[in-house]
């Protein structure tokens, strides 16, 4: 090979590059599989991301915390119960402030983790992308969301099963879910929200943002999309967010679903 300028440059960057490849090759933890792993590492958390450090302290613990929500408690960990309808675990941690987590702990069978979390970051992507794209800052906030790989050890009784995945979601800051309905059926709810939710269900497909309680307000008054494991699923059932408002407003979203674009400006 000729020793020109460029190959000095050229050969050692693709050398690194070859090394760097491997590294994040060898990086594949043994007990997940491949197609697995390809799966989630375009999603998972950075090294440099400000919470890192302390998912690694935490789940690196002496004793496995993701067993169970009573381990989960006793690393610290606060509303460690699954939810009502997925049976996802969301809690917070004083160690992540500014963060919850979405998880599912080893002793809840069938529950498929890096699956459900992938669901849920790419809905996230999508919805932030449509509010990007209409530039409706002003009304929505999405929170962002990363998949954070549970250290191989200490691992659960041998031949007992694993999850191996947690996601890591930005907190959105929410008022009570009680002032949040109430909010959601005033009278003055303003029509900007219903006509901007519509065409944000629509256009992404959110089937399961019909609800009030997955539309939840934030304390900065804008709504924020917490609950995005169901996008580009159609149709939406648009009516069942008719429950949660005013009797003026219900009307108002009939003539949006039957219009089958919002009415009024606002
Ligand atoms: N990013 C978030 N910030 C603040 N609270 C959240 C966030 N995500 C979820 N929550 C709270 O946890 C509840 C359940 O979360 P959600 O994603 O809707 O789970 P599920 O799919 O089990 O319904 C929400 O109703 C909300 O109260
Ligand atoms: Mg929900």
């Amino acid at each position: 090979m000729v020793l020109t300028m460029r190959n000095l440059i050229f050969v050692p960057l693709l050398t690194a590059t070859f090394i760097f490849s491997l590294s994040a090759e060898t990086q594949k933890p043994e007990h997940i599989p491949m197609s697995i792993w390809e799966a989630v590492t375009p999603y998972l958390i950075p090294e440099d991301h400000p919470m890192k450090n302390s998912l690694d302290e935490i789940f690196s613990a002496k004793r496995r915390v993701v067993h169970s929500s009573d381990t989960l408690k006793k690393a610290g960990f606060k509303n460690t119960r699954p939810g009502k309808w997925t049976s996802t675990i969301v809690a917070k941690h004083p160690k992540l402030t500014g963060y919850l987590v979405k998880m599912y702990t080893d002793d809840q069978k069938n529950k498929i983790d890096w699956a459900k979390f992938l669901d849920r970051v790419r809905g996230s992507k999508a919805v932030q992308e449509a509010v990007d794209a209409h530039d409706w800052h002003d009304l929505f906030k999405v929170p962002q969301k990363w998949i954070y790989l549970i250290p191989e050890n200490p691992a659960p009784p041998a031949g007992r099963p694993r999850k191996n995945f947690i996601l890591l979601v930005e907190d959105m800051d929410l008022i009570s879910k009680k002032a949040n309905l109430r909010k959601w059926e005033r009278s003055d709810l303003p029509k900007k929200f219903l006509n901007a939710v519509f065409i944000l269900l629509k256009e992404v497909g959110l089937r399961d943002s019909v609800y009030a309680f997955n539309l939840p307000f934030s304390t900065d008054g804008r709504i924020a999309f917490v609950d995005t494991e169901y996008y580009h699923m159609w149709p939406v059932h648009y009516r069942s967010l008719l429950q949660y408002l005013s009797q003026g407003n219900r009307e108002y979203w009939k003539q949006i679903i039957n219009n089958k674009y919002p009415v009024e400006r606002d």
